[in-house]
């Protein structure tokens, strides 16, 4: 059992990684403690941000999840319609058995994929990647009811720590899916292209599902919705960054702010100090004063140019091998080959 899991993990990595739940691989040695240390370098930085993986523990995931359902909230919707018409059309631009989904949540868009992966080839492999445990399980207990043909493996980790891992024997389609890629900064987005197609083997494919630059009187509501679920998502953060540092954010003294910046083409979602106050750390012994106003930028989400994208991927190597939208072109997904990069990466 052990070995079959691991399989997905190139042969020299294997080691570093353990079997932690039925079916979820994760790195040995990095928990809590490297959580903890990522939450305070930030929120330390000036101005202070903090990352968003950390939004989704337990409850974060499952707020993520009432997200997709708002009405405000089109990402979700409009990638499962493109997704539901055009996964038999990709499984077959990318013959593969195995798929790997980064940031995979609940994986509820990723059912239509594995349909047309059962469909075109009986079997394959399912490796889901997450920060939250809660969300595996859940994507494990939605594999093995619907598709038992395939095997599921679990990877409880951080992208880098997948990326790096997970073999280059297997050939294999690396999906990307719900725009989580808006979630980076320019500079961390080419950072994770270039340890991506570093480590991805010439016979892999990528699908991109990325929200496009469009009129933010659609894109505001998305992300400051009205019945309030996008502030207790942002918010749990900062009740999530209490329980693994042990700081004491007092959720009562912090405001949420959601503002799409044009220049920067990105929704940035922010916890406001509603009063000047200090914020401790007992475990670092450090503390600061957040003064009244200031904010702590929790989540951006950036909007694409999806051609514009094509031409930065291509210097990675990627060649665009389709391109779904919907009728009102909200929304992208990308399929890309990955070729011999025709750029020097940055
Ligand atoms: C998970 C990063 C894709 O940017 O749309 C939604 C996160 N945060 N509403 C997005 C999010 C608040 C979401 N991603």
């Amino acid at each position: 059992m052990q070995r079959e899991h691991k399989e997905i993990i190139s042969a020299e990595d294997r080691t570093t990684w353990a079997v932690t739940g039925p079916a979820i691989l994760t790195p040995r040695e990095r928990g809590s403690d490297q959580a903890a240390a990522s939450m305070v370098r930030t929120l330390f930085d000036r101005p202070r941000w903090l990352e968003p993986c950390h939004l989704y523990d337990e409850k974060g995931s499952l707020l993520f999840e009432d997200i997709c359902e708002l009405p405000e909230y089109y990402p979700t919707r409009t990638e499962a319609a493109i997704l539901e018409r055009e996964a038999g059309a990709l499984m077959s631009l990318a013959p593969v058995e195995c798929i790997v989904e980064l940031g995979a949540g609940f994986s509820k868009k990723t059912v239509h994929i594995l349909k047309a992966l059962t469909n075109a080839r009986g079997r394959g492999t399912f490796a889901p990647v997450d920060v939250s445990n809660t969300a595996l399980m859940a994507s494990k207990r939605m594999a093995e009811e619907l598709f038992p043909e395939l095997a599921f493996t679990g990877i409880e980790a951080r992208f880098e720590d997948a990326i790096t891992s997970i073999t280059r024997e297997i050939p294999k389609l690396v999906v990307f899916l719900g725009s989580t890629i808006g979630n980076f900064t320019p500079t961390d987005m080419l950072h994770f292209f270039s340890h991506l197609t570093e480590n991805m083997g010439p016979e892999d494919y990528l699908l991109l599902g990325v929200d496009r630059i469009k009129d933010p009187a659609i894109i505001e509501p998305a992300y400051d919705d009205s019945r309030g679920t996008t502030a207790a998502f942002i918010l749990n953060g900062f009740h999530n960054v209490n329980r693994v540092t042990g700081a004491n954010f007092r959720l009562e003294k912090i405001a949420f702010r959601s503002r799409y910046n044009h220049k920067r083409a990105q929704v940035e979602m922010c916890g406001i100090a509603r009063e000047t106050h200090k914020v401790e750390f007992p475990r670092q012994s450090a503390s600061f004063v957040w003064e009244k106003d200031e904010a702590i930028l929790m989540e951006t989400s950036r909007k694409f140019d999806p051609e514009d994208l094509q031409v930065q991927l291509r210097c990675f190597g990627l060649e665009t091998l389709g391109h779904w939208t919907d009728p009102e072109q909200w929304f992208s997904l990308l399929l890309f080959r990955r070729n011999a990069p025709s750029a020097e990466s940055p």
